[in-house]
């Protein structure tokens, strides 16, 4: 039977790669987007290699969007077996300095958007008794640092919903799993959100003296193919584990985490950012 999948936010980055890799893989797959016009090269590279993918719209902001888009899926197809939940951006900062609406636009289309989507598609994979939900989080999803908490607390929420929807969505026959990439070359770096507001110049300070790191860091970052193919090795493993972290950096920071207590993990942090 042809396997469906369903990705948000494919114009770019790792959703373009996933995209790709799993029609390579054998899905039909549904490239999401909310702008199509963004969707040609993706279209290009399909009728190159004869494998198949449909660009379809979603705006991950807009209800109307992801309900209209799942169903345009299920009346065609009548199933789905694979969501990957990519579609994100990042809104930097230090907390003071983000306003509370930059929090809530941050947690809308970083994670209560995925809610609405695991609530339209969870019925459909409930009725077939099987599917995969692919959850891209990072691994800033499981260390908390300066200059970006709306965007991390995103990423701690997503890790918590992943976790819940194991128990629950498992009892049924559908399995959740959790990306954690590092540090990836992708545009994610150039659609950041930096706040307007500027409470204090030690903050700002701090979250340029990231951004600069960071931006650094991207030169040497991981390939988002590489992302699409720990998707493809996660989707295909025997048992699906509850997170997969792809990337050097990130697999450094996860061993310093595991093998010290907190205390010790926020020194050798504080030493990693701000080497004196
Ligand atoms: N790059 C990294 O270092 C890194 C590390 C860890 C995790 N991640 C996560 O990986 C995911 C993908 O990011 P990326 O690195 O591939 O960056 P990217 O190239 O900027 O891709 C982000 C994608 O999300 C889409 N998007 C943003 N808001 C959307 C909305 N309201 N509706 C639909 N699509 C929307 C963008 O579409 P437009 O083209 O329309 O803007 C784009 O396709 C994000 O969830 C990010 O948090 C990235």
């Amino acid at each position: 039977m042809e396997k469906i999948a369903l990705v948000t936010g494919s114009s770019s980055g790792i959703g373009f790669e996933t995209s790709l890799a799993l029609a390579r893989d054998g899905y039909y797959t549904f490239a999401s987007m909310r702008d199509i016009t963004k969707g040609t090269t993706l279209k290009e590279i399909a009728k190159k290699e004869d494998i198949s993918i449909e660009v379809i719209e979603m705006d991950v902001d807009k209800e109307e969007s992801i309900k209209s888009a799942i169903e345009k899926i299920f009346v065609d197809k009548k199933r789905l077996d694979l969501l990957v939940n990519n579609a994100g951006y990042g809104q930097f900062g230090c907390t003071e300095d983000v306003t509370i609406e930059e929090f809530r636009e941050q947690f809308d289309t970083n994670f209560f958007s995925i809610v609405k989507i695991i609530q339209e598609v969870a019925p459909i994979m409930r009725k077939q008794k099987s599917g995969i939900i692919v959850n891209v989080g990072s691994i800033v999803g499981r260390m908390g640092l300066p200059g970006s908490s709306a965007y991390i607390s995103t990423k701690f929420a997503l890790e918590g919903l992943s976790e819940c929807l194991r128990y629950e969505l498992g009892m049924f026959g559908i399995k959740i799993t959790i990306i954690e990439p590092g540090v990836i070359k992708t545009n994610f770096f150039d659609s950041m959100r930096i706040p307007h507001s500027k409470t204090d110049p030690k903050y700002q300070e701090i979250t340029e003296h990231i951004l600069n790191g960071l931006k650094m860091m991207v030169e040497m970052g991981t390939d988002p193919s590489q992302v699409a193919q720990s998707i493809i090795n996660a989707i295909h493993d025997k048992e699906i584990l509850p997170r997969y972290v792809v990337g050097s950096d990130a697999l450094m920071f996860i061993e310093a985490k595991k093998a010290k207590t907190d205390l010790e993990f926020e020194r050798y942090m504080s030493k990693e950012l701000f080497p004196s």
